[in-house]
């Protein structure tokens, strides 16, 4: 097994380009089950999670061609069933599911496992296919979906955490065979699901409203092939422009969307941070005074990413004064709290809230990786730590970052890769 070391105090500068997003490529890839033709999908980030997905649907009976960033996908014939060894690797298997009972009225897909970013349960996808017509049995940890006939449906999928991404994304991909009119309430607006509406719109089908509160979708007897680019990823953006603040001398991002990144970069101009954006580009850069600390509250789109939290704690552990984080998504999201501890962080988790007390450094130390963002925090940490940090089970960084060692090493980094 992989672990990262990186030796602290290594200022970052230079440019880098951002990644295909991985929470876009998961569903899009997945929504090629929906026709038998070929689709091809361009910048396709390099992960084991899109790989996982693309074993998926090799399983499930599609061919599945890769070339460097563009995967072409031909399912012509699909069988609907995903047993547990298929899909055990990853929670967003569970975005078959839709597209599976669109195409073949059927699917059986195992249940996704525990998570540690929190409990981590399917019921507002189950509650949208079964206003569609479809009949839901659990039953040996599977899940098994099935309808005589999809019938379009009014549906709300405003949950007690707020709206659901991949719910949205599986009961849109369903809906968009089903027979009549579908309206999703309470929809999800991150970046992603307006990515798969308009990849779904490229093959023919009729969905308006992605982006907003409500999703209008008129079902289609069938959908055809299409071709595709993969939006940049958000969150690569975000993890890459904490690290350009935590120790930075001034760094670029191309090929990015600055527009989806809003939350972050008004957070880190507030923080004291010179943010510069052009059309497709951010850049980072101190401006020499001292940093503020913040008060952020983690929101669904276009509030600030649950997914940006981790990073962000690593940036406030470091910036003098009491910093307040709220975890209004996944309450229970600081497993990366007691690594940051370890290297001399002072955060104090009270339920949903984490009370960060600025220290004025940090000190490497070996940490332990427990999840794709929790690991992202701790690399970033490292960049600013005094000594060298030793981050085991990098396989989670490998999850979701495309090259996240080789491309900080492009900007100055000291980071390498050994086996231990
Ligand atoms: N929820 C329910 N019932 C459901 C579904 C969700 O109560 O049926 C709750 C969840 O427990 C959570 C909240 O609703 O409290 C939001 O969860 P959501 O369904 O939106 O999460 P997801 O779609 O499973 C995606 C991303 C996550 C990201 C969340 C929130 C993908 C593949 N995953 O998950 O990304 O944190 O949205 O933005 O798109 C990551 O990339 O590291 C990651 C975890």
């Amino acid at each position: 097994m992989d672990k990262i070391l990186v030796h602290g105090g290594y200022p970052l500068s230079g440019s880098i380009k951002i990644s295909g997003s991985k929470n876009s490529a998961l569903p899009i890839i997945a929504a090629t089950l929906l026709t038998p033709d070929p689709c091809v999908l361009r910048r396709v980030p390099d992960l084991s999670d899109t790989n996982y997905m693309l074993q998926i649907l090799m399983h499930l009976g599609a061919e599945v061609e890769r070339a460097s960033g563009t995967v072409t996908v031909k399912a012509e014939k699909v069988n609907s069933v995903a047993p547990y060894e298929v899909v055990r690797k990853m929670r967003a298997s569970v975005c078959v599911l839709g597209p599976l009972l669109g195409r073949c009225k059927e699917a059986t897909v195992s249940l996704p496992g525990g998570c540690v970013i929190g409990d981590r349960p399917i019921d507002l996808h189950l509650k949208g296919f079964e206003a569609l017509g479809a009949a839901v049995r659990v039953e040996n940890g599977n899940v098994k979906v099935f309808a005589p006939k999809l019938t379009g449906a009014v549906v709300n999928l405003q949950g007690k955490f707020g709206p659901t991404v991949l719910g949205t994304d599986n009961v849109m991909m369903a809906a968009v065979l089903a027979e009549g009119v579908t309206v999703i309430e309470g929809a999800a607006t991150e970046p992603e699901v307006c990515d798969l509406a308009d990849f779904l719109n490229k093959m023919g089908a009729k969905i308006e409203g992605a982006g907003t509160r409500r999703i209008i979708i008129e079902g289609v007897k069938e959908l055809h092939g299409a071709e595709h680019d993969i939006i940049p990823d958000r969150i690569e953006t975000g993890t890459f422009l904490v690290a350009g603040a935590i120790c930075g001398r001034g760094i670029t991002l191309h090929r990015v969307r600055p527009e989806h990144v809003i939350s972050v970069t008004t957070a880190l101009a507030q923080s004291g941070f010179n943010v510069a954006t052009t059309a497709n580009s951010i850049s980072v850069s101190p401006n020499g005074a001292h940093t503020k600390p913040l008060e952020l509250t983690t929101q669904p789109y276009p509030g600030f990413p649950t997914d940006m939290q981790a990073q962000m704690c690593a940036l406030l552990a470091t910036t003098e004064g009491t910093s307040v984080i709220t975890e209004k998504v996944f309450p229970q999201r600081y497993m990366h709290v007691a690594e940051l501890k370890r290297m001399g962080a002072q955060v104090e988790i009270e339920g949903a809230t984490a009370v960060i007390q600025g220290v004025e450094r940090l000190y490497g130390a070996p940490v332990m990786a427990s999840d794709l963002r929790a690991s992202a925090a701790l690399v970033l940490a490292g960049l600013k730590a005094d000594g060298v940090t030793e981050i085991r089970r990098v396989y989670h960084i490998d999850r979701g970052y495309e090259h996240l060692d080789e491309k900080l090493s492009e900007l100055g980094a000291h980071i390498e890769r050994v086996k231990e």
